[in-house]
């Protein structure tokens, strides 16, 4: 009998409709439409507005979509993973509650907490379940509220963040389509460059901590900046190596949005022209767990089934990675 791989076999998304665009933090902090676009290649981002909202509601949106796309009951779903750094409540889980809020009543659901690389890990567990032969319909959520961590009296940091989420189906395939490896990779001293200073077990929330703005997103760009570089780029060509991919090969890449200037040095390293890389930073800014599915799903008429695809992240944690996947229907 042939391997079962997991195959995506569906992609949907949802994207709050309020539009942050750089001409209005012009006049919320010291910064210009130029110095953000050349630094970043970030013209807008979406924001989730309405009280009590969170980022459960970012991926509800994108998991209901997802089921009346694919035209699937809420009930034939085994397992929901949710990526997210911003989740609505330290517990439960936000994937706990896109069940709830999608009616998907026969999964088991966590989080994954690995920040801008939490889809490609959230994909590769899913995937280990899949291949496993015990789960048949695994929902992959990556969603992030990031407006809600972000200090927008920081030119520093606000310019880079946005809100959105979206999902992908994965069922088992046995023609060979689907995910077909994935390198993963942490190193816990990047939490100095790149963290949210309290709110967590070794300093909880005070009064002290508020006045001291310690509930927002803390970044060292450039450094972080080195790493991702390196890193993102590294891993990539990994990949492609030990699947001995040529650059011809590869009929996509989809990067992590955080930086145009990370992703451009992914893709020259990669060898791959502009024309494959999936790039949508522009109007959805840095959407952490959600950047890489918020591409398939804008790309996925784009994708021929057999489509050599390589995903490549880097993120808070330090966390990186790539996968390699075969993309597994036309659509
Ligand atoms: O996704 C998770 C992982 N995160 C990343 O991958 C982010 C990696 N880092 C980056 O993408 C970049 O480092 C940033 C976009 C965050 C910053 O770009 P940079 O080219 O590294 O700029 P910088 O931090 O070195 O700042 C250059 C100058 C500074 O002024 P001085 O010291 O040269 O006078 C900053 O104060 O730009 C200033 N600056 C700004 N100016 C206008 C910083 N932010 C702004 C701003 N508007 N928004």
């Amino acid at each position: 009998m042939s391997k079962i791989t997991a195959a995506i076999t569906g992609v949907s998304s949802f994207l709050p409709e309020y539009i942050l665009t750089n001409k209005e933090l012009e006049k919320m902090v010291e910064t210009t439409d130029e110095w953000i676009m050349t630094r970043t290649g970030i013209r807008e981002r979406r924001i989730l507005k309405g009280e009590g909202k969170g980022t459960s509601d970012l991926g509800a949106g994108a998991v209901k979509s997802l089921l009346e796309k694919k035209g699937i009951s809420p009930n034939e779903i085994d397992l929901v993973i949710c990526a997210t750094i911003t989740p609505d409540m330290f517990f439960p889980a936000t994937a706990n509650i896109i069940s709830d809020k999608t009616g998907i009543k026969n999964a088991f659901s966590f989080d994954i907490g690995a920040a801008c690389s939490g889809f490609i890990y959230a994909l590769t567990v899913g995937t280990k379940f899949i291949e496993s032969g015990t789960h048949k319909k695994v929902i992959v959520v990556g969603a992030d509220k990031m407006s809600s961590i972000v200090d927008y009296t920081d030119r520093q940091t606000c310019v880079l963040f946005g809100d959105a989420g979206a999902a992908v189906l994965l069922e088992p395939n046995n023609e060979g389509y689907g995910i077909i490896d994935s390198l993963l990779k942490s190193d816990g001293c990047g939490r100095a460059y790149l963290h949210m200073k309290a709110g967590g077990s070794a300093r909880p929330s005070s009064h002290e901590t508020v006045d001291a703005k310690e509930h927002y997103i803390y970044q060292e760009g450039q450094s972080v900046f080195k790493f991702a570089v390196k890193n993102m780029a590294d891993v990539a060509v990994e990949i492609m190596e030990k699947n001995n991919l040529k650059s011809e090969d590869v009929a996509w890449v989809v990067p992590h949005q955080a930086n145009l200037r990370i992703i451009d040095a992914t893709a020259n390293r990669m060898g791959v022209s502009k024309e494959k890389v999936m790039i949508n930073i522009e109007r959805y800014g840095n959407t952490t767990a959600a950047t890489i599915p918020l591409c398939l799903w804008e790309w996925e008429k784009k994708m021929k089934k057999g489509d050599n695809i390589v995903l490549s992240a880097f993120g808070g944690g330090f966390t990186w990675g790539a996968v390699y996947l075969k993309w597994a229907y036309n659509s």
